[in-house]
């Protein structure tokens, strides 16, 4: 029997106004899938871009935004060799190529997590996609270790704290950069990082604040940044690699237009703009530079298990909730967060 549930769909990329709260009806979960009854859906900036049709991963037509979800297994299709079996009742986290923006899911049970006993339904819908990202760019491409010097942007953030939560899990140095001094002082509170590696990005004092950053480490260089906002801060942290340095780049939030919609004039300008590098001259000093999506890691379903125990033996805290809505207040929640004043995660709330 089909379900009925509530979804926000936009019907084309192009602009947040589209996104319209839809009422349908969902079928039984297929053969692997696992029915969930969604209690909290996690935010992403990359959800922002989705919507705007600036997402490489972006699906054509409409669609129903939204990458990660937590709630109650309802019921559960026939099962299928190699997928984890559920039970009706279990919390799960849930990854979801787009869908997750849903009152109700139907999920290939391999993206499925169980939720940690003590953790709530809004920490859990917090977690998969933000805390994945900052595993699989710091530790996994950017092999950061105890010691290590790591400059980590937006890093009041989503992915930021994760960032920060990781890189203290193995002993690595941080240094935070973000957009404001409101931000500085959030990290200032919440974090043990010393002041100088508390950092507001750009202006003209921006390299300068970074040497200081470095210096109050002792640190010759950063052995790795981790950035997802590129434009022009990408030049002074680049340059500031130490031999052996990695630079991860895995968003470029300072493409998010002003508005409502795209913006193309401004979208041209700074991709005509955009840094380049050259590849021989990173050959003699030594730097690397690497980017990812994880849409990739989604397209590798098999190693979604392992990525999900590397991120449990890391035994992180649960993620800060920043900003809760009602599923309803979705539209509002995005543009707070597209804003860029946000700290930490943003999470709608189910009934
Ligand atoms: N490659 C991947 O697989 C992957 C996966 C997840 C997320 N991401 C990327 O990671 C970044 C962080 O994602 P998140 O969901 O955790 O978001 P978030 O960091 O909580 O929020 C986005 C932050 O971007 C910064 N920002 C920089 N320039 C901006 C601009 N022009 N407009 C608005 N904000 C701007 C702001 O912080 P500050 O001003 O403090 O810097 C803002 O708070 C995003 O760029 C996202 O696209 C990539």
């Amino acid at each position: 029997m089909n379900t009925a549930r509530t979804v926000w769909r936009i019907a084309r990329a192009g602009s947040l106004d589209r996104l319209q709260l839809t009422d349908e009806r969902l079928p039984p979960p297929g053969p692997g899938e696992v029915q969930v009854a969604v209690r909290a859906v996690g935010l992403n900036f990359a959800d922002i871009f989705a919507c705007l049709g600036l997402y490489s991963a972006t699906p054509a037509g409409g669609f129903v935004p939204g990458l990660e979800a937590a709630g109650v297994v309802s019921c559960v299709g026939p099962p299928l060799p190699g997928h984890p079996p559920y039970e009706p009742g279990e919390r799960v986290l849930a990854l979801t190529r787009f869908g997750g923006y849903a009152t109700v899911l139907n999920v290939d049970s391999r993206y499925l997590a169980p939720i940690p006993a003590e953790w709530s339904f809004e920490a859990a819908a917090a977690y998969p996609v933000q805390a994945l990202t900052a595993w699989y760019g710091l530790l996994r491409l950017g092999a950061a270790r105890a010691g290590s010097v790591v400059l980590v942007q937006s890093a009041a953030g989503g992915v930021g704290l994760q960032a920060l939560a990781m890189l203290e899990r193995v002993g690595a140095r941080a240094v935070a950069v973000v957009g404001s001094a409101a931000k500085v002082r959030f990290l200032r509170e919440r974090t043990a990082l010393p002041d100088a590696a508390l950092v507001v990005r750009g202006g003209d004092g921006y390299a300068r604040r970074l040497d200081a950053a470095l210096a109050a480490y002792g640190a010759p260089g950063f052995d790795l940044v981790f950035d997802a906002v590129l434009g022009d801060t990408f030049r002074p942290a680049f340059e500031r690699l130490a031999p052996e340095g990695r630079y991860v780049l895995y968003g470029a939030a300072d493409f998010m237009p002003s508005g409502a919609s795209r913006g193309w004039l401004r979208l041209a300008w700074q991709w005509l703009r955009r840094p380049r590098l050259d590849p021989l001259a990173m050959i003699s000093a030594n730097r690397a530079f690497m980017g990812f999506n994880l849409i990739w890691l989604w397209e590798a379903v098999e190693r979604v298990p392992e990525a999900y125990a590397a991120l449990a033996a890391l035994d992180l805290p649960p993620p800060h909730i920043g900003n809760r809505y009602a599923f309803k207040d979705a539209r509002r929640a995005l543009d707070e967060l597209k804003a860029g004043q946000t700290v930490g995660k943003s999470v709608l709330l189910v009934g």
